[in-house]
């Protein structure tokens, strides 16, 4: 299998972080059960290919594999240089692990040339983009999911298990307090965090985790957010974003379950 991974910032090498990234070390986890005969990395700037390489080897030495990986960069005009990259060689899937902004277009790309795509998560920034790659998929007839990984973290499963068989009733509310080291928005993201904000970054993955466990659906949606810390810092996103969510139960639309999140960056 010949795998394409665009993007090769903090979640697929681990840049600005302590270790060698997840994208790239699960390619590698993976290369133990199947196949894998080569990946390629892509990104905009040819200063990526280090990370790439040592993030690698790093993987290759603590899973004790030889994963072959290659590194493209794909300057300033990104989805034309990929166009040619997809007309030379062949791939069997893609992962996408680029800004959110960017999401939509690059998908719509891999989709497009009829290649099997994961794309991280927020899958975009907007429904209707989101929409739209939905019904491309159908139409190309390929395989494409989100990477929301936190519905197999242990913990998360046994919840859900536990609602699932009533052992603890139905629920009525749920709580989600999830926040990130001011880093992330300062430093890591820097370049583009001024197109996301914390809630689409973390908050996402609880709004999916409560249609995971219940099967529940939004019904209204209530969202303020507080902003100083990070706009001083010449940073115009919140600090932090307060969302209030009524949610209904598909099969019976009496049952309501509330939830209240506080995200934040500071
Ligand atoms: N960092 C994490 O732990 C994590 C976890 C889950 C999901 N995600 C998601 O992964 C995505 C990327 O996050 P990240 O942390 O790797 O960000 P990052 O800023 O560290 O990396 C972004 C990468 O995209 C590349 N890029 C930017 N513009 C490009 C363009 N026009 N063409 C080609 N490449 C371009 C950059 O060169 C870089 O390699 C985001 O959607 C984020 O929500 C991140």
């Amino acid at each position: 299998m010949n795998i394409l991974v665009i993007g090769a910032g903090m979640y697929v090498t681990g840049r600005f972080s302590s270790g060698p990234g997840s994208v790239l070390a699960t390619i590698g986890e993976v290369s133990k059960s199947m196949r894998i005969d080569g990946v390629t990395v892509v990104s905009k700037n040819d200063s990526s290919r280090e990370d790439v390489f040592i993030a690698v080897s790093e993987i290759n030495t603590i899973l004790e594999i030889g994963l072959r990986v290659d590194y493209e960069a794909l300057g300033e005009n990104s989805i034309e240089k990929l166009k040619t990259i997809l007309q030379k060689k062949e791939y069997d899937c893609g992962i996408i692990a680029l800004p959110d902004h960017l999401h939509y277009d690059f998908a719509k790309v891999l989709i497009e040339n009829s290649i099997h795509c994961l794309v991280v998560k927020p899958l975009t920034p907007t429904v209707k983009e989101s929409m739209e790659l939905i019904a491309l998929q159908k139409n190309k007839n390929v395989y494409g999911v989100v990477d929301l990984h936190k519905r197999y973290d242990q913990a998360n499963l046994l919840i859900k298990d536990a609602i699932q068989r009533g052992q603890i009733g139905k629920p009525q509310y749920v709580t989600v307090e999830y926040s990130q080291r001011i880093k992330i928005p300062t430093i890591a993201f820097a370049k583009w965090v001024k197109l996301t904000n914390i809630f689409q970054y973390l908050g996402v993955h609880y709004v999916d985790m409560i249609y995971f466990m219940t099967g529940y659906h939004p019904e209204k949606v209530l969202a303020v957010g507080t902003k100083g810390k990070l706009t001083e810092l010449g940073i115009d996103t919140y600090d932090s974003i307060h969302a209030l969510i009524i949610w209904k139960n598909p099969g019976n639309e009496t049952e309501k379950l509330v939830s209240q999140f506080s995200t934040n960056w500071i």
